[in-house]
């Protein structure tokens, strides 16, 4: 199979930002994808439906003339977001879920949650009214080695709060683990993965193995190569609740290329292009369509979209960089695979 035509692709887990690098990314994400889920973590965060009416309408408004990439809005949960505040985001028509992050888990999640159970009422709303619980799956304590934080995160946090709210529809997001991997692919009916491209091509030794690679560095961090096949096994396995989330996360090269570099790895121009390459390595393009373009949908219980994308195996050449000519500035993002080869490349959208 040399080419691929597919109902327009969705992003069910992206990082636009704002200011500046909003304006600098969203264009790459617009040009493929139909829709994304919108990632709370701004400083402040987005805990309100206000404030994500508000960067709704940054984000349209920094889109390329004629874009009708629409953007899916997320609160940012918190032990203050309340039962009235849910209800509100049910009802608002653009708030399509809300995002746990575990304080301190990665990028701008101190304002996140310590005590999921302090957030039972929540949760328990957003049960009632359907609106999905996003999740960053990684247990936070000093104590906990880093490859570990996502199964533990399962057994500690995951499995008993479904057990305590049956309804409640979640996504295990950017799944990492052979564990979060068997999990999303089992039998729980209100449970979805997302899966990234950096976690289905590359394992830890591609970050630390020859030279510290901090364009690789994401959280959940890199795993093991035994993680990473049964990643793609799950990803590219057909079944109904695995689907698309890149988590592009872009970070001016300065503060990623530095003795605290931070985590995220920015992939919105190449990320179609690298999961063909990721289902291709295991002759699975056949389930390229329902992981891109119908899981999600279905799971968020939208319409899938009537335009379609074609994909051709063609070599391109990833930049450097992406931003106006300054290698340094704020405005400099390195990408996935930057100065390296894709094999495939996105030709047309209608
Ligand atoms: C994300 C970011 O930079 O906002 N970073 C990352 O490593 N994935 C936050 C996140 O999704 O964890
Ligand atoms: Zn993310």
């Amino acid at each position: 199979m040399d080419e691929l035509t597919i109902p327009r692709p969705d992003d069910w887990h992206l990082h636009l930002r704002d200011g500046p690098l909003l304006q600098a990314v969203v264009g790459y994400s617009a040009a493929h994808f139909g829709r994304a889920i919108i990632m709370p973590n701004l400083r402040p965060p987005v805990t309100t439906v206000e404030q994500a009416a508000a960067y709704r309408e940054r984000i349209l408004a920094a889109l390329p003339p004629g874009s009708d990439f629409t953007p899916l809005m997320t609160l940012y949960l918190t032990a203050q977001t309340t039962p009235q505040e849910i209800e509100q985001a049910a009802a608002s028509g653009f708030v399509q879920a809300v995002k746990l992050y575990p304080a301190g888990a990665t990028t701008h999640s101190e304002a996140g949650v310590h005590d999921l159970r302090a957030c039972d009422e929540t949760l328990a709303a957003m049960a009632e009214l359907g609106l999905p619980l996003l999740v960053h799956g990684e247990e936070n304590a000093a104590e906990l080695d880093i490859f570990e934080r996502e199964q533990v995160f399962i057994e500690r946090t995951l499995l008993p709060a479904m057990a305590r709210h049956r309804r409640l529809k979640v996504v295990l997001e950017h799944v990492t683990s052979a564990e979060g991997a068997r999990l999303v692919t089992g039998n729980e009916a209100n449970l979805a993965g997302t899966f990234t491209p950096q976690h289905l091509l590359y394992n830890r030794n591609a970050l630390l193995s020859g030279g510290l690679r901090p364009h690789l560095y994401c959280m959940p961090i890199l795993k093991r190569e035994a993680d990473r096949v049964a990643l793609l096994e799950a990803a590219t396995s057909g079944h109904p609740r695995v689907f698309l989330g890149t988590d592009s996360a872009p970070h001016p090269r300065g503060a990623k290329e530095s003795a605290c570099g931070c985590a995220g790895c920015f992939s919105a121009p190449w990320a179609l292009a690298l999961y063909a390459e990721a289902f291709d390595s295991v002759g699975a393009l056949g389930h390229f369509e329902a992981f891109a373009s119908r899981n999600g949908p279905e799971f968020y219980g939208l319409p899938v979209s009537g335009q379609t994308l074609t994909l051709r195996r063609q070599v391109e050449s990833v930049p450097e960089f992406y931003g106006a000519g300054d290698e340094s500035g704020d405005a400099c993002i390195v990408p996935l695979r930057a100065g390296g080869e894709v094999a495939w490349s996105v030709v047309t959208r209608q």
